[in-house]
This record gives structure tokens, sequence and C-alpha cells, in this order.
């Protein structure tokens, strides 16, 4: 028998025989202060007893410190990449100028130490920093790099809720990786079979018999975990990505996305003595979802190598609590209520964005191929989207494609406004900068760009499976500041992109003007009229070919040749 069948057995042997060689959680050491060290290493960890894996970590062999920011500090942060290979370090969630973003335009060579410096501006709440280098995402996090962050501040300390890092507030990293025969991690695989909370696979913590916090990172390269207790108690959503909600929301189960974050309270008051478990009710998740017995919506939508695996549509532990007796200090209460939450108002927002996601290659055979947003593959030398700084923005994503995507962007947080024209549950009207988008399903968000703009260095969106991330499911903005400089912005302002174009084609100009459309042979084939600085045209209508697009203002037209595919 091969290693790894043999763990497999070995395995699942365990989740039969609960109790049996249960490994203490790791709890990642914290960092604090003006001044953090970062260090991008190369390790080996031993996630099988007689096995040493080669991995990557940060200040270690994997993994990273959870970082303990305060709101409204400056902190200034050397990464030193010791690794053999180029990478960078992005701050997933943080609302920092995109020179600090850590994207893939602020690579870190190795030998090299990059150095942003920032001012915290974010609400408290979790957040993470894993690497962003484009076509090496995936391989550097599922080598190990990954560490949270966690934002404190006053609001939040007011709180009756639990903070004791490590003893009722509890960080978890969950993913899942595929280990080829001699424990080497497999990258780029469907067959992520392990799981692991921390680095740490069949782990066991001891908890007080009170209310404790779960923050929850799901750092997969591509699992959907669909969250509960083993007993079915209910347990509270307090935060989503980016911060605290309204009021805690009571549930059995909470579906958890890559690269999403929920914060959740657990009651364990008056069961000293008992287990619990943390589970993936992975049985009860729709098809078309990564990590349902089906990734795509329908079966014959297949995806090579997913399976066979136990854990693709059937429950699995994350976690063995066993609690302990209760201290003195404890939060023995869930609270009624946290903080508010406005989101923005969709009267303010000037520009609907329009993005579409599709396979590259339609039909059956589509999970196996790239995917695309608005049919184009990222580009690092194309800026897909220039945004007015101060923008309050509509973001409409329309998934035509057989499996479920989760949608990040950079820069902001946002507030989902609705899923296929219905108001989100309450656990989902919080900050947000990731979002599922199902298969055939549309998602509007808000979201406001503040405080940052930068001429050269793009944010990123993209979807955060990092395979697909990695295939090029991504596009990069720029925000700009206008305000500063309208006489150059009437000299050459007019855009019109991307070109060549296959459906939405933007442009952008003056307000007010008008924009007139000629075929190759001169004739008009539609005209607009353009209220705001930036509108999209929809092209689908149109044959391929050639056109020109006349964008007056003030009586002078410039003209634009535009190519349709
Ligand atoms: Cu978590 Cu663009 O990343
Ligand atoms: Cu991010
Ligand atoms: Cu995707």
């Amino acid at each position: 028998m091969s290693v790894k069948s043999f763990y497999k057995v070995f395995f699942l042997t365990l989740f039969a025989t609960r109790g049996f060689a249960q490994n203490p959680l790791l709890i990642p050491e914290t960092l604090s202060g003006v001044t953090l060290h970062l260090t991008l290493q190369n390790g080996t960890y031993s996630f099988f007893d007689d096995l040493s894996t080669p991995t990557m970590g940060v200040n270690g062999n994997i993994l990273g410190p959870t970082l303990i920011l305060d709101q409204g500090q400056e902190v200034s942060i050397q990464v030193t990449n010791q690794l053999e290979e180029t990478t960078t370090i992005h701050w997933h969630g943080l609302h920092v100028a995109p020179e600090n973003d850590g994207g893939p335009h602020t690579p870190i060579p190795p030998n090299t130490t990059w150095n942003p410096v920032f001012t915290v501006l974010d609400k408290a709440g979790t957040y993470w920093y894993h690497p962003h280098l484009h076509e090496k995402t995936n391989e550097h996090v599922s080598k190990g790099i990954a560490g949270m962050i966690i934002v404190r501040e006053p609001e939040e300390a007011a709180l009756a809720l639990p903070r004791n890092y490590g003893v009722d507030d509890i960080p978890m990293v969950l993913q899942t990786k595929d280990f080829d025969e001699e424990g080497q991690i497999v990258v780029h695989s469907n067959q992520d079979d392990i799981v692991m909370v921390n680095a740490t696979i069949d782990p066991v913590i001891n908890l007080p018999a009170q209310v404790v916090r779960l923050r929850l990172l799901n750092g997969a390269s591509q699992r959907a975990f669909h969250i509960g207790l083993s007993n079915n108690q209910p347990f509270f959503q307090i935060a989503s990505d980016g911060g605290l909600l309204a009021a805690p929301v009571s549930m059995t189960r909470l579906l958890l996305a890559p690269g999403e974050r929920a914060e959740i309270l657990l009651d364990l008051g008056g069961m000293n003595g008992q287990s619990t478990y943390l589970m993936s009710y992975a049985s009860e998740l729709p098809n078309g979802i990564y990590g349902a017995s089906s990734p795509g919506m329908a079966p014959v939508m297949t995806l090579d190598g997913y399976n066979p695996n136990p854990l693709n549509g059937t429950n699995f532990e994350l976690l063995q609590i066993d609690v302990q007796e209760a201290q003195e200090e404890g939060v023995f209460e869930i609270p009624s209520a946290l903080v508010s939450v406005s989101a923005w108002n969709e009267a303010d927002a000037t520009v609907t964005r329009n993005l579409l996601f599709t396979p590259a290659s339609p039909g059956p055979n589509q999970l196996n191929g790239s995917f695309r947003i608005n049919n184009q593959s990222f580009d690092l030398q194309v800026v897909n989207y220039t945004i007015p700084l101060g923008n309050t923005e509509i973001w409409e994503i329309r998934n035509q494609s057989g499996i479920a995507h989760p949608f990040h962007i950079h820069d902001v947080q946002f507030y989902i406004l609705d899923r296929n024209g219905v108001q989100p549950p309450a656990h989902e009207r919080g900050r947000k900068d990731v979002v599922l988008i199902r298969p055939m399903e549309t998602v509007r968000f808000i979201t406001k760009f503040e405080n940052f703009s930068n001429e050269d260095i793009p944010y990123m969106y993209h979807c955060h499976l990092l395979t697909h991330e990695d295939d090029g499911m991504m596009g990069q903005f720029l925000v700009v500041d206008n305000t500063t400089s309208t006489a150059e912005l009437r000299e050459n302002v007019v855009r019109v992109y991307p070109n060549p174009v296959t459906d939405i084609l933007t442009v952008q100009g003056i307000s007010p003007s008008h924009v007139e459309i000629y075929d190759a042979l001169g004739r008009l084939v539609d005209q607009k009229e353009m209220s705001t600085v930036l509108e999209e045209i929809d092209l689908s209508s149109l044959a391929a070919g050639v056109f020109y697009f006349h964008v007056f203002h003030d009586g002078q037209a410039q003209i634009f040749k535009v190519i349709k595919y």
C-alpha cells in the first residue's frame, strides 16, 4: 500500500473511531507593534508522523504569525523574502493604498525586503495575508504561506465578546491539501483529500465551558466548507469578512467559500467534560460548489481528479472540542446587539459595472478549462477599469458557468444588495470582500472607492479559487484622482476600452457627451447619450468587425477605431 493510501485508510478509520491519536490544534504566535518583521522562508513540516514535507512559511516552517493591529495605528511591515523565488504578500481585506496592497505589481525578489507603511483604517475583524504573484498564488499558498490578521478597535473592545487569543478567541485557518506518496504537497490538484486546521491534521482543542469565539478563515485553494456542530447546536455568526454584524445571527450551518472569513460564537456553557465536533456538512452542499458531490451544477460536468475523494459530498470533522471547566473571567452570554452597520445608499451610485463569468470552453468539460471575466483573461498590461476616486458604484456580477466562484475585490469592503434580485440573509448584510456567486446567479453589491489613488498601480478583482485566479480569472482597476486635474482631463480623458472587445465596451469621457458608432462602411449603427463620465455600451448584438466611435463633447468629436470580435 502506498503511503498516501495508507494515510487515507488511516484517516478514514480515524473518522469512524473518534478520539484516537488527536493532535493539539496549533495556535500561531502573534505579532503586534509598530514595526513587524515577516520572513518568508522554505522549511519542512511533519504533517504525518514519519514524513517530512517541504513547505513555505512566514517566520517558521508553515503558515505565519497572526498580526494584531490596532485601528488608527501606523504600521511598518518589513517583509523579507528568503525563498529562492519571487513572490508578493497581499493584505487581504485591508483598505490600503495600491502600492501597499501586495498584489502582482509589487513583487518581492529573493533576498530583498519590501516595506509597506500604512495606517490601519479597517474595522475590527479578521483579515489575512497571503502571496499574490500572478500564476504562483496557488503554489505559494498551498505550500504553506498564509497568516491571519486581527484588527482591534474601541467599538469592538466595548462589547462583551471573548478576545483572549488562543484561550477563548481561536484563529482557525481551514485548508485541504493533496500530498503525493513522498509527502510532498501537490499544487493545482483536485485531489485535496487531507483536511487541516492551522496546519494540524485531525486537531483537538480544549475550550472552556463558556462562550468562545472562533475566527474562521477558508484558506483552501478551492474547497468550500459547510460549517456546523456535531450535536446540531446553533451557533452565532458575529462578523463577516470586513467586521462585526449588527447583531449575532443564530444558525446551524454556515457556508464558507475560499477567501471568506466569519467569526462565530459557540456557547459551551454547561458542557464541561463533554466533547463536540466542528464539522463540514458537505453532504448538504448543492452541486455546483467545489466540495459537493459534484463540482458542476450538472453531474455531467466533471472535474479531472475530483472523484473519488472522501471529502466530496460527505460530512467530515474539522475540529474536536473537549470542553473544560469555565474560567472566572469568561463571557457567558451571547450579546443581543453588536454595532451599527450602514451600507451605502443605492441612489448615490453613479456607475453600474457589469461583470460576466463564462467558461473559456463551454460544455460539459468546462470545469477543466479556465474561466473568464467579460470574456477576457487576466493581462498584467491591461487595466480593465479606471475608477474615479470617491465613486460609489454598483457591481453586477453574473455567473454564466457551471461552478460557483468566490468573487473578491481588493481595496474595498462591499455590501451585497441582492442575489438574483432578493436581499441576502442577515449574516450576509455586513461588510464583505468575497462573495460566492453560484452557477446562473447574479449578485449585485455596492461599494465606495475612497482614500487611495494611484495612476500606475492597479488593484485586483478575481475569483478566489486559486486555480481559477492563476488561470486568469482576474482583472484589475486603477483608482484615479480626477478632482485635481480637470484641465488635463479635458484634453485627453476620453478612453474607449477594452479594444478589441467582445461584449461590453467602456467609454470613459466627459459628461455630458454623445457617442455615435459607425461601421466600416461609414453607416451609423448606434448612438448613445452619456450622462456620466463612464458608460458601458453593450455591443453583443453587433456583428464582428471594425467600428468607429465618435465621442462628441462641445461640438468636437474624438474618433476611436474599435475591433469587435
Ligand atoms: Cu485573497 Cu486578491 O486575494
Ligand atoms: Cu485580497
Ligand atoms: Cu472561479
